[in-house]
């Protein structure tokens, strides 16, 4: 069999997304196959909605540029309606509880996704809804950004399982959904973080559990150079996510060996992929020569969120 026959067979309909391990490497990598399909698709003008005449809420409490409009304008591109739900403009933002906000929003909705700080809002959020509930972001992981970072890879590279991903600086939500998707595929992730900033323990010790199944390898160091050598891949994210600002300046000190620029790059292969999720900090987290340089992929990896959403979208509610 081969691999797209084996994949067909996958059906993902009412499932929520949380974090990637919530789902198999086959389910995953369906959702890359239909990311890169519907990306085809769009490329060639060709109009595909299954989901005319349903409905997605968008719950907000951080903000947003890049999960608030590929998912609008993937819900409209497949035919649904979405509604951007800011939590100050909603009763949740005013102490309505969540069991309540999750199960009066099923009654209209066909999917919920949420960007909130503390995990437990999603897991509680999927826990009382009845439609399908995706995570756009929480203080734990990221995996919608993710799976559009594999998608972008696999276009790159032609494959996934063997390669290595270094990701360097804050061990955070981007730095766990790498870690767990990669143990999923088969990419070795090795993460370097100053003290303190490490990946949260449980999450490392999920990956290596997972990544027993794939060969995968993750390796948690405080090198930027080890991490970096020989890698196919370098990412990074900011070193003060959303809600962490009041501690920039302290994270700048600690960070201050951790910035990607050209002499650490030299130690990845030639031909290595520079990534960020965005939005950026030049001159801190990465150099200005490096995330504007000729390795960049970050608006490749910006627009595949849009059909790495749609994917997910169709998948889950279609
Ligand atoms: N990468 C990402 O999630 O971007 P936004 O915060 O702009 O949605
Ligand atoms: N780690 C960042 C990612 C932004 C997309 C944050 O949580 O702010």
């Amino acid at each position: 069999m081969t691999q797209t026959e084996q994949l067909q067979h996958v059906n993902l309909k009412g499932r929520d997304l949380l974090e990637l391990d919530d789902y198999s490497t086959e389910e995953i990598q369906y959702l890359l196959d239909l990311a890169i399909e519907l990306k085809r698709k769009q490329k060639n003008g060709e109009v595909y909605q299954p989901l005319k005449g349903k409905t997605i809420g968008l719950i907000f409490e951080k903000s947003s540029t890049r999960t608030r409009v590929s998912f609008e304008v993937g819900a409209f591109q497949l035919g649904a309606h979405a509604l951007f739900l800011s939590k100050n403009d909603i009763q949740l933002g005013r102490g309505e509880i969540i069991s309540d906000t999750a199960q009066v929003l099923s009654r209209y909705l066909d999917g919920i996704m949420i960007r909130t700080f503390g995990h437990n809002n999603v897991v509680d959020l999927a826990k009382y809804a009845t439609v399908p509930v995706i995570n756009g972001l929480s203080d734990l992981a990221h995996p919608c950004q993710v799976l559009a970072d594999y998608q972008t890879i696999l276009e790159h590279k032609g494959k996934l399982k063997g390669l290595k991903l270094a990701y360097i600086g804050d061990g955070n939500n981007m730095a766990h959904s790498l870690m767990i998707g990669g143990a999923k595929l088969g990419v070795h992730v090795s993460v370097a973080s100053p003290e303190g900033y490490e990946p949260d323990a449980e999450v490392v010790k999920a990956s290596r559990e997972i990544a027993k199944e794939t060969g995968a390898q993750i390796v948690v160091t405080r090198s930027p150079q080890e991490a970096v050598k020989d890698a196919d891949v370098i990412y990074t994210d900011v070193w003060a996510s959303m809600g962490f600002e009041e501690e920039q300046k302290i994270r700048e000190a600690a960070f201050k060996d951790y910035q990607v620029d050209e002499e650490l790059a030299k130690g990845a292969k030639s031909d290595y992929l520079f990534m960020h999720c965005l939005p950026a900090h030049r001159g801190e987290e990465v150099s200005e020569g490096v995330i504007d340089g000729k390795n960049s992929v970050i608006f490749d990896q910006a627009e595949n969120r849009l059909h790495a959403q749609k994917a997910l979208m169709a998948a889950l509610m279609g």
